[in-house]
């Protein structure tokens, strides 16, 4: 019982790591008694950030709630490194996707709180101050003890899971997997509009739907919402691979989706999309950025008992467990898309759900096709670092034409 009270005021005070890893220059890192030398058992041989910050700035929320919940504070305690596989990132850019307006609003809180405190040790309401934004492109400050991919000065990009501080800061800790080396040719805010969807739109294609380079060729993708930050990357993964791609969008955004390389435009807003589907051929693959009724007929249209696959994002897990709690939630949504699965398997078509997973192995990957020019990125708006609150406003507002940037320093 001692032991879990003592870890737990570890945990809260944020120091449960100290002992295990400390950082240069810090008292207790190596402490000179004399002519001896003492070391700690595990003192971590780092590489220093340029100068030694106890503070620094960042959006964070104290509560939940509307876009006045948004603070920005210069005392936000500067990120430590708790696993010895983490990296501290100098954070140049960073940008906004729906699921930061959604976190901001409380959604997905349950799942969430579950993943950062699994043993409820915390108190309630440990989460805040909670940074959000998931995209960061910087440059690798300091290196945990196992680190050894990446050193400081790295350029790097990734996306940070929603479970941990994001992106809207000055530094953010990530694990050593879960970034890149930034693709030579795009600027930081051109790199940051790209790690979050693309590894969505990757998960979604490439690991639940089983596309790739090999196997694209001639496949006939349809795409829903592919105006947006996820659709805008998936219409080029599938072209790069080699697909036959039809964008759903409105008529505003048809330029833009043939720019970036869509074979058929479908205008959602001009006329029932089912009707202008039954002109076109079946098709291989399906990924619904949009939900809701689409689901209801899209399978309709994939060609059946051919391993034809419709993959949707939008699914009820953060809300189901938002609103039954861990266990119940899980097993509504489990039994929900059981469900669906034996269903339309039933019908010849395969239905998937699918996640943002984080994977720095997969932005390697993703970084090959920016730099080789197959895969560019899609920014609709790049605010200031003083501006979030405009950009989260702007974001909520709807109709995304790509990405929203935050600019966070002048690189
Ligand atoms: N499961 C996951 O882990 C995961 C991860 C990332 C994203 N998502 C979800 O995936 C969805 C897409 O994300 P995103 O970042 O691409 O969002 P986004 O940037 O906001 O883009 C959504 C796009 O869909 C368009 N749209 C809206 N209704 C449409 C319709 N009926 N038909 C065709 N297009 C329509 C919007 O433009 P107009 O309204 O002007 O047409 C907008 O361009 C969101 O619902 C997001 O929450 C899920």
């Amino acid at each position: 019982m001692l032991v879990i009270i003592f870890f737990k005021m570890h945990l809260i005070s944020g120091r449960a790591y100290s002992g295990l890893l400390c950082r240069q220059g810090s008292v207790s890192t190596c402490l000179r008694r004399g002519p001896v030398l003492i070391k700690p058992p595990l003192c971590r041989n780092i590489s220093l950030s340029s100068q030694r910050c106890t503070v620094m700035s960042s959006w964070i929320i104290d509560r939940y709630g509307r876009n006045d919940v948004l603070r920005l504070t210069k005392n936000m305690m500067f990120p430590i490194l708790t696993f010895p596989n983490e990296v501290v990132i100098k954070v140049h850019a960073a940008s906004l996707n729906p699921i930061d307006v959604n976190m901001r609003n409380g959604y997905g809180t349950a799942a969430l709180n579950m993943k950062r405190d699994p043993l409820h040790l915390k108190a309630k309401g440990s989460e805040f101050p909670l940074t959000l934004g998931r995209d960061v492109s910087g440059e690798i400050m300091e290196c945990g003890v196992d680190v050894s991919y990446f050193k400081p000065g790295d350029e790097v990009w990734g996306a940070i899971p929603p479970w941990k501080q994001g992106t809207l800061s000055e530094f953010v800790v990530a694990s050593a997997d879960e970034v890149s080396f930034k693709p030579k040719c795009l600027s930081h805010m051109e790199a940051a509009s790209l790690p979050y969807v693309a590894l969505t739109a990757w998960s979604a294609m490439n690991q639940t739907g089983g596309l790739n380079q090999h196997n694209c060729s001639g496949k006939r993708i349809l795409i829903f919402g592919a105006s947006g930050g996820v659709g805008t990357f998936a219409i080029q993964l599938m072209k790069a691979w080699g697909g036959h791609v039809t964008a759903v969008c409105s008529s505003d955004a048809s330029a833009l989706v043939k720019k970036l390389g869509a074979d058929d435009v479908i205008d959602y807003k001009s006329g029932d999309v089912a009707e202008q589907l039954k002109m076109l051929p079946l098709f291989d693959f399906i990924l619904d950025n949009v939900g809701g009724a689409t689901e209801k007929w899209s399978l309709n249209f994939l060609k059946k008992w051919s391993g034809a696959t419709y993959v949707t994002l939008v699914t009820p897990f953060l809300l189901n467990v938002d609103r039954l709690g861990i266990a119940d939630g899980m097993v509504q949504t489990g039994v929900t898309a059981g469900t669906k699965i034996l269903k339309h398997l039933c019908k010849g078509v395969h239905y998937r759900w699918a996640f943002f997973i984080p994977s720095g192995l997969s932005l390697d990957e993703i970084a090959k096709l920016v730099d080789s020019g197959k895969i560019h990125p899609v920014i609709e708006q790049v605010f200031s670092f003083f501006d979030v609150p405009k950009a989260f406003l702007k974001l909520e507002g709807g109709h995304a034409r790509g990405k929203t940037v935050i600019q966070v320093t002048n690189k």
